[in-house]
């Protein structure tokens, strides 16, 4: 196969983050062409110009070329597709949408963003409860999916008790009502005890992982994080097989031997067709009363990660000790901290940037829906 054939197969991973479709299958990439010296040209035409998921698009096209050995460069030209073009969209994708039985009751629509790392105890799960927490604070219905089935953390970080119930057949994350939004949660941590789970092996883990996934109601979520163990290929795998729109954020703290680890895990990611979205440094010194800052496991760590991977540093959490004991009296710290702290501003970021919410931002949707209402009146 040429590299230019090769390349096209690999952007049909690249997902109109609001159909939900291949932008390859939905007829927006057009010519491609790859030199000698592995500079790719790609042409990739949107439905409008001013399409605010438009640099979404452009970094997961940029993300999946580069994932290949063959391209070292990429220059992307962005147009626009003319009214038959457009139309022919349309109708592709509401045939997708017709054919897709769902496997799962996510909407497609909400960003899935796992949270990772290459070793343990870097603040993953720390990270993924206060994240959550700051979401729903502004006013998003969060799903949480603790995929740490032996290490099961989150329902303690996040207080949140109680017997998980089945209707219709589905699992029903239990909630917790935060501000104007909601976390909704499924966890080992509310089915089984600790021990009971630390006999389970490695397949049954995945399955677990997949149940939690495909047997629960996730329905009405705005975003679903996904806390893994550490260093775990296999549910990665598992997971990018059933949540096509998944990203990766990685956890690292600011060693330099935790970053090596870090990349490894996010090269995983990137080889089970997960794109990787950003790096958050954790335990990026500790402040002390005098004020002065004291960097106990080094430097330069997330920096130097995401500028390797490519990605951006999202935050930079320095050492609180309110931090560990938000988590264990389970009241995330950035429940009582001002509107700006250092969650909020990830948040921030999450939502302005890196996974915006895309029912707000929408491109087609809207031009889909008044296709659907027209061709219902006609009908
Ligand atoms: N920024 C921080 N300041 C103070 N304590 C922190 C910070 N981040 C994490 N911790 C503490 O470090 C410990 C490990 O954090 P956490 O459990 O979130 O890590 P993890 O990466 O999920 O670990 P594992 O790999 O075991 O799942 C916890 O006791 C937590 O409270
Ligand atoms: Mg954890």
């Amino acid at each position: 196969m040429s590299v230019s054939a090769e390349l096209r197969e690999r952007l049909n991973r690249v997902l109109d983050p609001e159909l939900g479709a291949s932008i390859v299958e939905l007829g927006m990439v057009g010519d491609i062409s790859v030199d000698e010296n592995g500079h790719a040209v790609v042409n990739v035409a949107l439905t409008t110009t001013s399409c605010p998921l438009r640099t979404q698009i452009e970094r997961d096209v940029r993300e999946a070329a580069l994932s290949l050995d063959a391209v070292n460069s990429v220059e992307l030209v962005m147009g626009v597709l003319d009214a038959p073009a457009r139309a022919a969209l349309m109708q592709r994708a509401r045939t997708f949408a017709q054919d897709r039985a769902p496997q799962t009751s996510i909407p497609f629509q909400a960003p899935v963003l796992m949270i990772a790392s290459g070793k343990g105890g870097v603040g993953k799960s720390t990270v993924t409860a206060n994240l959550a927490v700051a979401l729903a604070q502004f006013g998003q219905t969060v799903g949480v999916l603790d995929a740490d089935i032996w290490g099961f953390s989150l329902s303690r970080l996040l207080g949140i008790q109680g017997d998980v119930q089945a209707l219709g057949g589905k699992m029903q994350p239990l909630e917790r009502i935060i501000g104007n939004g909601k976390i909704k949660l499924l966890s080992m941590g509310l089915l089984a005890d600790e021990d009971q789970a630390l006999l389970w092996r490695g397949l049954i883990v995945q399955k677990a992982v997949a149940q939690f996934i495909e047997d629960a109601d996730w329905s009405g979520i705005d975003y679903l994080l996904i806390d893994t163990p550490p260093g775990t290929g296999d549910i990665a795998m598992t997971l990018a097989r059933l949540l096509p729109q998944i990203g990766q954020v990685v956890v690292t703290t600011p060693a330099l031997a935790a970053q090596r680890v870090a990349a490894r895990a996010a090269d995983f990611a990137r080889k089970s067709n997960i794109r990787v979205l950003g790096v958050i440094e954790n335990m990026s010194g500790l402040i002390c009363s005098c004020g002065q800052r004291h960097n106990l496991f080094g430097a330069g760590g997330g920096e130097s990660l995401a500028h390797e991977l490519g990605v951006p540093l999202l935050a930079e959490i320095s050492l609180q000790a309110e931090i560990n004991e938000g988590g264990d009296i389970g009241e995330p710290v950035v429940l009582h901290e001002a509107n700006n702290g250092v969650f909020h501003q990830l948040a921030q970021r999450i939502l302005a940037d890196v996974a915006p919410p895309v029912g707000a931002l929408g491109c087609t949707a809207r031009m889909l829906d008044s296709i659907e209402r027209a061709v219902a009146t006609n009908a």
